[in-house]
């Protein structure tokens, strides 16, 4: 696969996890602007309903020219046969096989905060709750691109992954140490991902951006400083929208200005 095939105006197959709201429904959108017709969008997430407005805004944008499905699943249940029966499904209702498009895209989007809690790293001791966390964040990810490239297994093709991290994934935070673990996980997951097979990988850093999930940010983070400054970056106006940040990610991926697996984070890049 040749890098330096057009990211954009393909005829696509990409999937969207925690596609019913915030960033990812915003990717799911704006990359549905992008792809050529006859494209294939696979949304992912708990809610049926969510997910059905996603497929609706998509359908408006994008006049029909591309199919939307929905697949209502808990990623904090990894499950490898239901995932890879919601890729077949997909295929099957959209009358394709995956040897029909020229790219496929997994984006790997859905995450969970994990600081209702406040706990600090020492004071973690329940199993369930360590085990669900890592399970939606971590473990769920590593299956479901499996499942993926087994579908999408053309090495001639051109196959990329996106994967939301954060800045967190670099600096550790207080009283954040599961989701500052799972995103450096993830990290390194795809940049090994990046090295060991021809898939182009961009680990995506969004900056702070006002989705439900910010909003628990500013409700339970259990450090006062760190809750204080980003209290602080929304009352000064400086918390993104989901626009904002999905305009720039898409500018990035059609430029492929990044190295193979590199951690880029919205304020790196013009
Ligand atoms: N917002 C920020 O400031 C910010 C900053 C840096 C990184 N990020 C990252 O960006 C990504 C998206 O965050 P967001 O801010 O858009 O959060 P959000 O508004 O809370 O959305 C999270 C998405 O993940 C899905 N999800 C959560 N648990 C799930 C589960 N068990 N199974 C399947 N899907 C699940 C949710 O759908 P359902 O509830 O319908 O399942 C929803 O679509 C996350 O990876 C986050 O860590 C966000």
């Amino acid at each position: 696969m040749s890098l330096k095939m057009e990211y954009w105006n393909q005829k696509t197959f990409c999937l969207v996890t925690g596609a019913s709201r915030g960033i990812g429904r915003t990717i799911a959108i704006e990359f549905s602007k992008k792809v050529a017709n006859q494209s294939v969008f696979l949304l992912m997430a708990r809610s049926t309903s969510a997910l059905e407005e996603t497929k609706s805004a998509i359908s408006a944008a994008t006049e029909g020219r591309v199919s939307v499905i929905t697949s209502t699943i808990d990623l904090e249940k990894p499950d490898k046969d239901a995932y890879l029966s919601a890729i077949v499904s997909a295929l099957t209702q959209t009358n394709t096989t995956a040897s029909d498009f020229d790219h496929s895209i997994l984006v790997h989007n859905a995450g969970s905060l994990g600081v209702e809690k406040k706990l600090k790293v020492v004071e973690m001791e329940d199993l369930a709750d360590l085990s669900g966390y890592f399970s939606l964040n971590v473990i769920s990810m590593v299956i479901l691109s499996t499942q993926f490239f087994k579908t999408f297994n053309d090495t001639a093709k051109q196959r990329s992954i996106v994967q939301i991290t954060s800045l967190s994934g670099l600096q550790p935070f207080k009283t954040w140490g599961l989701y500052c673990t799972s995103k450096a996980a993830r990290d390194m997951l795809m940049k090994v991902v990046a090295l060991e097979s021809g898939i182009q990988v961009l680990n995506w850093a969004p900056g702070p951006v006002e989705t439900e999930m910010f909003d628990n940010v500013c409700k339970h983070t259990g450090d006062p400083d760190l809750l204080k400054a980003f209290t602080e970056c929304r009352e000064e106006g400086k918390v993104l929208t989901c626009e904002q940040t999905v305009t720039k990610l898409v500018k990035v991926l059609a430029e492929k200005k990044y190295v193979n697996g590199e951690h880029v984070d919205y304020f790196d890049v013009e």
